[in-house]
């Protein structure tokens, strides 16, 4: 079984117009160091929550993980260390770049420490769009930041936004040839999402475009070698990103800091518990239990921020998961977990999407057709389970 740690830092040089994650502008929030007191604070209330074991995946994110110091960085990996959940040359360490933040001595620093993946916030390289939805740096800036993953020899990643209002597929496109030139490993494409009546809702390509738009990402990612293995995650063989893999294979992952999201297995079917994610009230609660330690979720944190899950919870939760991985739902993994009648009752209704040409199978696995993926929330819905369905 593998477990990993996600560590949320919720600093950013600006709030970009569309964004909706647990972050503050820098200058709106407590500095880098006092924050990262609290996340000391918080492992040592809730390390006796897992056994200490190495970790195959450490993950910062955030926010921009870049812009705080790179010795608070390094600190964390220590401090997780200390309390027995040490790195090895094996363990995946990604970090969350954006552009221009990161300097040849930040990035040394970094590597001293075992920090092996970069996953950088590129975007698009079209300067209007960048503006248009407030990011800071340009794409020239980009470019040079990847120069400098590059002249290391670096894996990184690229996080791609596409259907912005006015962007084109020609522009689109060009943003998925600059990304594979640049030798990104590992790119996640993701269709921007902002409730309607954003200022971003309006102008955007319509639905059909915005399916042609992933299309063509995909399609050219996949002439130069890129496999899809998830909805929205392509890699070059091998490049897969590890820590992502924990979330969708129903492994355990300890998330510390602002609105960081952890899962367990302490319980029959799984345990999950969340951190708020207001900084004021996050501050407070690691400060009300500063220098106590728990031994799980339950006897910790207030009823809002746990829950130890049902089987329908657990089966939906496994069903989604598992759909959003290219290779699919696997029979056995869905046999072993569940109880006969309930594993036969999905069998019936995955092969019922079958029949809508939805879903495949291939002897082990159910997956998402090309269909599938693009109602993919309809499939979800398919396959979410309350009390009286099973
Ligand atoms: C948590 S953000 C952090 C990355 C980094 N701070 C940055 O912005 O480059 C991770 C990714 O989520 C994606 N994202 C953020 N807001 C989004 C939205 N409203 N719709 C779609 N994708 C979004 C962006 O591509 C971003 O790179
Ligand atoms: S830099 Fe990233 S995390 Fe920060 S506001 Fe922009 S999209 Fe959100």
């Amino acid at each position: 079984m593998a477990f990993g740690v996600y560590v949320h830092i919720p600093y950013c040089i600006q709030r970009c117009t569309y964004c909706d994650f647990a972050t503050y502008e820098q200058s709106k929030i407590l500095p880098p160091d006092q924050y990262v007191e609290l996340l000391f604070k918080e492992i040592r209330q809730k390390h006796r929550y897992y056994t200490p074991q190495s970790l195959d995946t450490l993950y910062f994110g955030g926010g921009t993980p870049s812009l705080i110091p790179a010795p608070l960085i390094v600190s964390i990996i220590k401090e997780l260390g200390r309390y027995g959940f040490t790195t090895r040359p094996d363990t995946e360490i990604t970090i969350e770049i954006n552009p221009a933040t990161i300097n040849e001595d930040k990035l040394k620093m970094y590597l001293d420490h075992g920090v092996n993946r970069f996953s950088v916030g590129a975007q698009t390289f079209d300067d209007r769009l960048l503006k248009m939805v407030h990011r800071e740096h340009s794409a020239k800036q980009t470019l040079e930041t990847l120069d400098l993953l590059r002249a290391h020899n670096l894996n990184f990643s690229f996080d791609i936004l596409f259907a912005l209002p006015s962007q084109t597929v020609a522009g689109l496109k060009n943003d998925v040839k600059i990304a594979i030139e640049q030798g990104a490993k590992h790119i996640s494409p993701y269709c921007l999402t902002v409730p309607d009546g954003h200022p971003l809702s309006k102008g955007r390509p319509l639905d059909d475009e915005q399916v042609e738009m992933f299309d063509i990402i995909a399609d050219e990612l996949t002439a130069k070698g890129f496999k899809q293995y998830e909805i929205s995650n392509f890699a070059l063989p091998g490049f897969e990103s590890r820590h992502n893999m924990l979330y969708w294979v129903d492994e355990p992952y300890w998330g510390l800091g602002l609105s960081a999201h952890s899962y367990s297995l302490e319980s029959a079917w799984g345990t999950r518990y969340w951190n708020i994610n207001s900084i004021n009230e996050y501050q407070k609660q690691i400060l009300a239990f500063d220098g106590q330690e728990f031994d799980s979720p339950a006897k910790h944190l207030p009823a809002a921020q746990h829950e130890v899950l049902e089987m329908h919870q657990a089966l939906t939760d496994f069903c989604h998961t598992s759909m959003r991985l290219m290779r699919g739902l696997s029979q056995e993994k869905l046999s072993k977990k569940f109880p006969p009648e309930i594993s036969s009752k999905v069998q019936t209704l995955l092969n019922g999407l079958i029949k809508k040409n939805w879903v495949q199978y291939d002897n082990e696995h159910w997956s998402l057709t090309r269909d599938g993926l693009v109602l993919s929330n309809k499939v979800f819905q398919e396959l979410t389970f309350l009390p009286e369905d099973i």
